[in-house]
C-alpha cells in the first residue's frame, strides 16, 4: 500500500498494454487485492450468494434477532433491510444470504452449480417463524445483481404461497391480510423487493439534509417513499407500488443494514442515512402520527473473517464512530494533514451525523456538545480549521447551530452563545472582514 501502482497501471492500460489480473473486493477479507492498479475482475453473478455467504448470512440473521430480543423487544414479524451492491460483492453476497435466512429460504442451483432461484427451508428445520423482510435496494445493487433481485422476490413469493400457520409465517400472514383489504393477486401482495426506478439512484434524503431544504421530517419520509417505491417482482421488472410500500412499512419493527467494509462508517458518507435513515423515517410516517421511530441496527462483520460479528444500535454505532473518528486526535490530526480536504471531511461527518438525527432522532446529544467543544470553542483549533478551509469551517458552525435549532441537542445558553459567536467569526473570516479585536473574537 505504500507504493502507488495505480497511475502506472492506468497509463499502461491507456497504451493498450497488458495489465495483470487481480481480484476485487474487501481489503481485509481478500488481501490478494493488493497491489491495486491491476486489471480487477469482479465476480461470477451465478455464484452469489456463495455457500459461505448462505451460512454466514444465517448466523448474522440469528445474531440480529437475538440482539433485538435482548433489547427487550418481541420477536419481529417484519424487518426492513437495506441492501447495497458493494458490500454484497465484497462478501460474496453475505447480506443477501442474511435476508434469505430471515425469510427461511436458500438459493437453488442447477446441475452446473449456477444460481437458478429460491427454495424454502422447511419450518421444522428453521426452528422459528419466517420473518417478513422488506428489502430496499441501492441503485448500484439494482444495476449489478439482477439475478439476485429475482432470487429475493421468488423467496418472498414462495413464503407467501406456503400453506403454513400464520404465527409461523409472517410473510404469508401479511400478504393474505393485504389481499383481504385491497384485493389483487398474491403475486402483488407478496412483493417485498423495492428500489428506485430504472436509471435512478438514492433517495434524495441526503440532498434535502445537505441543503437544509426540509421543515418536517415527514418530508424526508415522503421523498424516500416516492423514490424507492418501485417493486421488483419475480420478473425483475420494476412497477411503481408506493401504496404497497407504505403498507408493508407500517408493519416494520426494526430497520437493519450491515456495514460495507472497515473503510466506511455510517457517518463517513451520506448514503447510509440516505438509505437506512430514509427507510427508518418512512416506517415512522407509515405507522402514523404517534409512532416512535423503530429500532435501527447496524451489523458489523468488517473485522472478522471467521463468521463473528457485532450488531449495534444506531445510537451505539454513531457514538463509537464519534469517539474513534471525530473526537480522536489521531483521526482528526490525520485529516488536517490533508489541508482543506481534511476540514471538509470533518464537516461531512457533522452533516452526516445530523442526517441521522433528522431521520431517526437516535443520536445522543453529547455527540454535538463534544464536537462543538473540540472544533468550535477551542480558539486555536478554530483558527487552524479556518485557515485550512474557511468555507467548511463556517459550515461546521452552521450545522451545529442548525442541529440546535432543530432540537437535536439543547446546549446551555452559554455554549450556544459561544457557538454563535464562533460561527459569526468564521463567517467574517470567510468574507475576509475578520479582525482579531477583543470584541470581534469569539470566546
Ligand atoms: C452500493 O454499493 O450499493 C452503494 C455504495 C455506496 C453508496 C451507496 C450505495
Ligand atoms: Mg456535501
Amino acid at each position: 500500500m505504500a507504493e502507488d501502482h495505480e497511475i502506472a497501471g492506468i497509463l499502461r492500460a491507456l497504451d493498450g498494454r497488458y495489465l495483470r489480473p487481480a481480484p476485487g473486493g474487501d481489503l481485509l477479507r481478500t488481501p490478494a487485492i493488493l497491489p491495486t492498479g491491476r486489471n480487477l475482475h469482479g465476480f461470477d453473478p451465478f455464484r452469489i450468494p456463495s455457500a459461505y455467504a448462505v451460512q454466514d448470512g444465517a448466523r448474522q440473521a440469528e445474531r440480529l434477532l437475538a440482539r433485538h430480543l435482548a433489547d427487550g423487544n418481541d420477536f419481529p414479524e417484519s424487518i426492513a433491510m437495506v441492501l447495497w451492491g458493494t458490500d454484497n460483492l465484497k462478501s460474496e453476497g453475505g447480506p443477501i444470504g442474511q435476508a434469505l435466512a430471515l425469510i427461511g429460504a436458500t438459493p437453488r442451483f442447477d446441475s452446473y452449480g449456477r444460481l437458478a432461484g429460491a427454495q424454502l427451508v422447511p419450518l421444522a428445520q428453521l426452528g422459528r417463524p419466517r420473518v417478513d423482510v422488506v428489502i430496499t435496494l441501492s441503485g448500484i445493487f439494482r444495476d449489478l445483481l439482477p439475478l439476485q433481485i429475482k432470487l429475493l422476490a421468488e423467496a418472498a413469493f414462495l413464503a407467501a404461497s406456503a400453506d403454513e400457520p400464520d404465527d409461523q409465517n409472517f410473510i404469508r400472514k401479511h400478504a393474505l391480510a393485504y389481499q383481504a383489504e385491497h384485493g389483487g393477486d398474491l403475486e402483488t401482495a407478496s412483493l417485498r423487493v423495492f428500489g428506485n426506478a430504472e436509471g435512478a439512484y438514492g433517495s434524495n434524503v441526503n440532498s434535502l439534509v445537505d441543503n437544509s431544504r426540509w421543515d418536517d421530517a415527514d418530508e424526508l419520509a415522503e421523498t424516500y417513499t416516492r423514490r424507492k417505491g418501485f417493486a421488483y417482482g419475480r420478473s425483475g421488472r420494476p412497477v411503481q407500488q408506493a401504496a404497497l410500500l407504505n403498507s408493508v412499512l407500517a408493519g416494520v419493527q426494526l430497520a437493519y443494514q450491515s456495514l460495507d467494509s472497515v473503510e466506511l462508517g455510517v457517518t463517513t458518507i451520506d448514503t447510509y442515512f440516505d438509505t437506512l435513515g430514509g427507510i427508518s423515517r418512512a416506517v415512522k410516517r407509515a405507522k402514523g402520527v404517534d409512532a416512535q421511530v423503530a429500532p435501527v441496527y447496524i451489523g458489523d462483520q468488517t473485522r472478522d473473517s471467521d463468521g463473528a460479528g457485532t450488531v449495534r444500535t444506531l445510537s451505539e454505532q454513531v457514538a463509537l464512530e464519534t469517539r474513534t473518528r471525530m473526537l480522536n486526535p489521531k483521526w482528526y490530526e490525520g485529516m488536517l494533514e490533508h489541508g482543506y480536504e481534511g476540514v471538509r471531511q470533518i464537516e461531512v461527518h457533522v452533516t452526516n451525523t445530523m442526517g441521522w438525527s433528522a431521520t431517526t432522532g437516535q443520536v445522543q446529544p453529547w455527540v454535538y456538545q463534544q464536537i462543538t467543544e473540540t472544533f468550535m470553542l477551542d480558539p486555536a483549533m478554530r483558527q487552524r480549521l479556518a485557515r485550512l478551509n474557511p468555507t467548511a469551517s463556517a459550515q461546521v458552525a452552521n450545522r451545529l447551530l442548525e442541529a440546535s435549532d432543530r432540537q437535536f441537542w439543547k446546549p446551555d445558553p452559554s455554549v450556544l452563545d459561544a457557538l454563535r459567536r464562533a460561527g459569526e467569526e468564521l463567517e467574517d473570516r470567510l468574507e475576509g472582514v475578520y479582525s482579531n479585536s477583543p470584541e470581534g473574537s469569539a470566546a
